[in-house]
């Protein structure tokens, strides 16, 4: 079996974006990969070192929202990034393989800076600028063939396999270069109309959010500019609640588009509906990430048997590099 590794930030609870992105198909994948799922409490911290209480209790949050989704603690391994130092270890070796400008070139690294100026407005540093050399460590620890990730990620791939392709030009064969497997879900954007769905910008629906939460939200959804009055003609290709209606209401979607785009369907009638489509949908994982969340316990269990694990496979990888590395002592 062909081994994956994926993970999240634990700097909120997870939302539909990523639901549709990855956490779907995570689960899809676990019956056939060995899967690993980590929440990345290290790299959290890079933009997040002044609110540690913050990540810590994130974790269990994402734990939730992965065993929500359908992730079997039987199939895959979900454990914590900072329990396993061997990631770190690998994260400094890998350091040397990596030019400045190489990371400071990174598309990602570039977007989220732009983004986190006034968390970086003492200067840049240096665990940020790295955290695509730490990325490439979890992934290669396990000695990962795929990663399952959103289109945001990619670069983050191109550098890990770069970083596989240097050390085993150098040292010898250890990693393979990981390759992306990309949900075929199209990326959600915005309850603001913004490009993307984000934990830290307000428009998202959270996996957990309540009934009556969803409905709130949807219903002070941004449309189509253009569609002032009901009878407008509608614009479903730059409406972010049509967006949602193609994930959660795809059965009668025709329909939709053409009553929007004919002015008979007005945005309230049609955001009424897809509230209580989503509301719906995620019935059934609300009700196992509640039964989860009931037995708190169990759930640390999970994480303590899948961290064991996890450690255990990053220590085989890691005496195969010390080795090649001739720091075997
Ligand atoms: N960078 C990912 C995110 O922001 C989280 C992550 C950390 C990750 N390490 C990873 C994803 C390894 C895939 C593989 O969501």
């Amino acid at each position: 079996m062909k081994t994956i590794l994926t993970g999240d930030r634990p700097t909120g609870r997870l939302h539909i974006g990523h639901l549709f992105g990855s956490l779907l198909n995570r689960a899809k994948l676990q019956h056939d990969y060995e899967t690993y799922i980590m929440v990345a409490d290290v790299q959290a911290l890079t933009d997040n070192w002044q609110n540690p209480a913050k990540v810590r209790d994130n974790v269990y949050e994402v734990v939730l929202d992965n065993l929500a989704a359908g992730v079997d603690p039987e199939k895959a391994t979900i454990f914590i990034q900072s329990q396993i130092p061997e990631i770190a270890e690998l994260t400094v070796f890998f350091s040397n393989l990596v030019t400045l400008a190489r990371l400071q070139r990174n598309p990602t690294v570039k977007t989220e800076l732009a983004q986190k100026e006034e968390i970086f407005k003492g200067g840049v540093t240096y665990g940020f600028l790295g955290y695509p050399i730490s990325q490439a460590a979890d992934i290669l620890t396990f000695q990962a063939e795929a990663v399952p990730v959103g289109q945001d990620q990619e670069p983050m791939l191109e550098q890990a396999r770069e970083i596989a392709h240097k050390f085993n030009g150098i040292y010898g064969q250890v990693f393979p270069e990981p390759q992306a497997i990309l949900s075929d879900c199209p990326r959600l954007k915005g309850l603001d109309g913004n490009a993307k769905m984000g934990k830290s910008l307000g428009n998202a629906i959270y996996i957990a959010d309540e009934p009556a939460i969803i409905e709130k939200k949807i219903m002070a959804a941004k449309t189509d500019p253009a569609k002032i009055r009901k009878n407008d003609p509608g614009h479903p290709a730059v409406c972010p609640v049509f967006g949602y209606q193609q994930l959660f209401s795809s059965e009668k979607i025709a329909e939709i588009k053409k009553t929007c785009q004919s002015g008979e369907l007005g945005c309230v009638d049609c955001k009424k509906c897809l509230a209580q489509a989503v509301v719906k949908y995620l019935k059934p994982i609300q009700a196992r990430r509640q039964e989860y969340a009931k037995d708190m316990k169990k759930v640390k269990e999970i994480v303590v048997l899948g961290t064991k694990k996890a450690r255990e496979r990053a220590q085989k990888t890691m005496s195969e590099v010390r080795q090649k590395m001739m720091i075997d002592y």
